[in-house]
């Protein structure tokens, strides 16, 4: 029996979605390139129109989805009340997961798995995420949480209802730009988990939910927290080549590096790249910046090893004034949308995900006699 273990190389699907091209180091996105869609600054809510209708919208098809959100930008009073009663030291992702568990009791139509409830519900989840983000870091300042602004779009929001002013429009332009970068990416392991959730038929909620279990793991979407854990436990840039040396003598996996598509790089890193230097310049405080090339360099001299999306990313982040444990939930801000789109072409597929396994125990134990 083949065993492919960790599914590498495994089609188990095919997607209309979005398809990293590693051969030209490019992601496509329904058609087109990542770097079309961030070089042309694309709204990200023009990416989720795309990722979920499947076209780029029109200017009402966009003026409607902007009018939809904007009336999504609410939770239940029941989640604010959970979110107080929190523990303090309660993990942002642990919270994210619990908190679209607990937002399926007070969703209408929760168990409607129809495409057009199933898209209501998309839209309404990529409303959300930002909010409970943003209400759960404003409480735990103890701080009131922010009702988000008619004027402004999703990255700004975002960026709004964290900090309680009038985003920089340059850091908005890079949220936006993260955003749209995150929103999906073919079968990575949380869009697998949501399709193989999805194939039994079960909810958008309950998808949701065991994908944000998944994307919570350092080697997934916990990547971008764990890359800025690291710069800071090195530092200062005199300690990265050392650090760098000891991770490889000592076989320590370097957060933020290597891929199971993308062996020749991954093209989000590059426009992160560039982002985290303006930030970084916008600041003025390019430590980070200036760290993060270096353990890239350094990486390179050990082996062929690229930065992905999560490397760069955090130093972005870190500069936008994001918090640290916030980044995985920043990136489920993103891939919700993804995650839908995925779930929708499950239910269409309709063929329940149930792979083999090789038994290797044993086969002719006992019971004792009574
Ligand atoms: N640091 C050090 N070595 C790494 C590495 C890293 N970040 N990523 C891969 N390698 C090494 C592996 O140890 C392996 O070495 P070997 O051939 O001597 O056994 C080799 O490169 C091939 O990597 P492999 O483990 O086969 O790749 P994979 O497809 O199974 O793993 C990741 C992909 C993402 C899980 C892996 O690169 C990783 O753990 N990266 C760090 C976490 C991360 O950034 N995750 C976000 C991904 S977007």
């Amino acid at each position: 029996m083949a065993i492919s273990k960790g599914l590498a190389d495994v089609v188990f699907t095919q997607t209309e979605i979005s398809h990293p091209d590693s051969d030209n180091s490019n992601l496509i996105m329904r058609g087109y390139s990542i770097d079309d869609l961030v070089n042309g600054n694309v709204s990200f809510e023009e990416v989720a129109h795309l990722v979920l209708y499947g076209h780029l919208p029109s200017e009402s098809e966009l003026s409607a989805l902007n009018a939809q959100l904007q009336i999504d930008r609410v939770l239940p009073p029941a989640i604010y009340d959970w979110l107080r009663k929190l523990p303090e030291q309660v993990v942002p992702m642990t919270m994210l997961r619990t908190a679209i568990s607990l937002l399926a009791l007070h969703e209408q139509g929760v168990e409607d798995i129809t495409i057009p409830a199933t898209l209501r519900k998309a839209i309404r989840l990529t409303a959300q995420f930002p909010m409970i983000c943003a209400a759960f870091q404003r409480i735990r300042e103890g701080k009131q949480p922010i009702d988000p602004s008619p004027s402004l779009g999703h990255a700004a929001n975002i960026l709004y209802m964290l900090n309680g002013k009038a985003p920089d429009p340059d850091f908005t332009r890079a949220m936006n730009a993260y955003l749209v970068m995150l929103i999906d990416h073919s079968m990575n392991n949380s869009t697998f988990t949501a399709r193989t959730v999805a194939s039994t038929q079960a909810d958008l909620h309950s998808c949701v939910t065991a994908a944000l279990a998944s994307l919570k793991g350092p080697l997934h979407g916990g990547a971008n927290e764990a890359t800025m854990k690291m710069l800071l436990e090195i530092g200062d840039e005199s300690k990265v080549d050392a650090w760098v040396d000891n991770a490889f003598a000592t076989k320590r996996i370097i957060m933020g590096f290597g891929h199971r598509i993308y062996k020749h790089g991954d093209p989000r890193a590059r426009h992160l790249n560039r982002l985290a230097e303006e930030m970084g310049r916008k600041v003025n405080a390019l430590k980070y910046y200036n760290m993060s090339r270096m353990v890239e360099a350094a990486v390179l001299r050990h082996r062929e090893i690229y930065p992905n999306v999560d490397f760069y990313s955090a130093a972005m982040m870190y500069y936008i004034g994001i918090p640290i444990d916030l980044f995985t939930p920043m990136f489920a801000c993103a891939r919700i949308t993804g995650w839908s789109g995925h779930v929708i072409e499950q239910y269409k597929e309709a063929a329940l995900v149930r792979p083999k396994s090789e038994y290797v125990g044993p086969r002719d134990l006992h019971l004792p006699a009574a």
